[in-house]
């Protein structure tokens, strides 16, 4: 006869570590939501905050239908008829890698232009795979210069391009983007974008400008949730991630596989769905909302409210000439600590703006919902009033009367 197998129980009265001691969500976020006015994330529309509460199967008839309007409201928003538009699982540096991790490999060779922090990373993404890596630095706060581009391309071949249409660690713009990539597409290079800050915000023309690879994160230009980014290919970008011979080193990231699921509505892994979600939401309004609108609902709101702040009696700064309108960079006043200003209109005004990464100054944001008249007016007063509780010599008044002179010249009052 068999013996039949007992199993031995675990001892569940004796666990090596016993539970932490928890604490509820809600002591720890403060009692009132701060207005998210830095460099991102944005505040989120309603549509966009309800969509990312929601679960549904990652696969199936219902998730086919939310991927095919991501991507074709994601075309739009990219100006593209490509039909390879993957969201990514991770923040916009994810894109950014898928970018660079699918089309760059060891004997592959990268130009990167860079502004600051941003732009320079797809240059230390790209020598994490190996690639033959040139980087052109900017001279001081402003883009790199057409010449440079040019010179560097009368020396060399380079198989990829990679710049930022906005870089947001300085608040510079660079206005020549149609310009370099046209150059480069003459020279035979793939051109990377990060329009994370930007996409949305600003005219993007991926197909009329020759752009192949084009990024965009969720938390800014898009106004949705930080955690799911978008990425587009041109045809020429996906024939060379096709060409390629050697072994890609990521899974998650690879763009083939990425495209059994954007593509094939098959298994990849398990999709983010409320981000996809939320995604959804904020591209609907976006193409509801119309490029043309948008891009002028951001324009006027920026421009006003630089109005204001240099009114008030604070300096920009970016040359008018450079400047990026979708992140504002302010000159830390003299003899103040930017910190204890942020300090004082977190807590004294519920407004969070940006520091920076090593420089002297604080950032606003004007991506999505940040630029709403109401929204303006909150982050200017905090700012300018908390300028003057750290002593700085301020108009707050004069600054707010421009920023409202600038916003009424808008018959429509576009922005509410
Ligand atoms: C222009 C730009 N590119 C890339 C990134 C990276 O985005 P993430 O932090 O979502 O990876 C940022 C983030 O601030 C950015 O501003």
């Amino acid at each position: 006869m068999q013996k039949t197998k007992t199993c031995t129980k675990t001892d569940l009265s004796h666990m090596p570590y016993s539970p932490p001691e928890t604490q509820h969500l809600d002591n720890i976020l403060p009692s009132e939501p701060l207005l998210l006015m830095g460099a991102g994330p944005v505040p989120i529309s309603h549509a966009v905050s309800r969509a990312n509460g929601v679960v549904i199967n990652h696969l199936g008839e219902t998730m086919d239908a939310v991927i095919s309007n991501v991507k074709t409201m994601g075309r739009y928003a990219f100006q593209t008829a490509s039909e390879k538009i993957i969201g990514v699982s991770g923040p916009a540096s994810a894109a950014m890698e898928m970018a660079i991790t699918n089309l760059l490999w060891p004997g592959r060779s990268i130009l990167a232009l860079s502004m600051g922090t941003f732009s320079g990373r797809m240059a230390e993404m790209a020598e994490g795979v190996g690639a033959d890596v040139t980087v052109i630095k900017s001279a001081g706060i402003q883009p790199v210069r057409i010449e440079e581009v040019l010179e560097a391309f009368s020396k060399k071949h380079f198989d990829v391009i990679t710049m930022a249409q906005g870089e947001t660690s300085c608040g510079v713009e660079m206005k020549c983007l149609p310009e370099v990539a046209r150059i480069a597409k003459e020279h035979g290079a793939l051109v990377i974008v990060d329009a994370v800050c930007t996409l949305t915000t600003m005219p993007l023309q991926m197909d009329e400008w020759g752009i192949d690879v084009a990024i965009a994160g969720g938390q800014k230009g898009l106004s949705s949730i930080p955690g799911v980014s978008l990425i587009a290919f041109s045809e020429d970008a996906w024939k060379s991630i096709e060409s390629r011979k050697v072994r890609q080193p990521h899974w998650c990231l690879d763009a083939l596989r990425a495209q059994t699921f954007w593509g094939h509505q098959q298994y990849h892994y398990t999709a983010p769905v409320p981000g996809i979600l939320a995604l959804h939401e904020a591209l609907r309004q976006i193409c509801e909302e119309t490029l043309p609108v948008r891009f002028e609902r951001h324009r006027v709101s920026s421009i006003a409210l630089q109005a204001g702040i240099e009114t008030m009696g604070l300096k920009l700064f970016v040359q008018i000439k450079d400047r990026l309108n979708s992140v504002v960079a302010i000159r830390t006043p003299e003899d103040t600590d930017s910190s204890q200003i942020r300090k004082i209109m977190s807590k004294r005004f519920n407004v969070e703006v940006s520091g920076a990464f090593g420089l002297d100054i604080l950032r606003i944001g004007q991506m999505g919902e940040q630029c709403r008249s109401h929204n303006l007016f909150k982050v200017l007063y905090a700012l300018g009033m908390s300028c003057r509780q750290h002593g700085v010599d301020l108009d707050v008044s004069l600054g707010m009367a421009e920023l409202e002179r600038n916003l009424v010249i808008d018959p429509e009052n576009i922005l509410d």
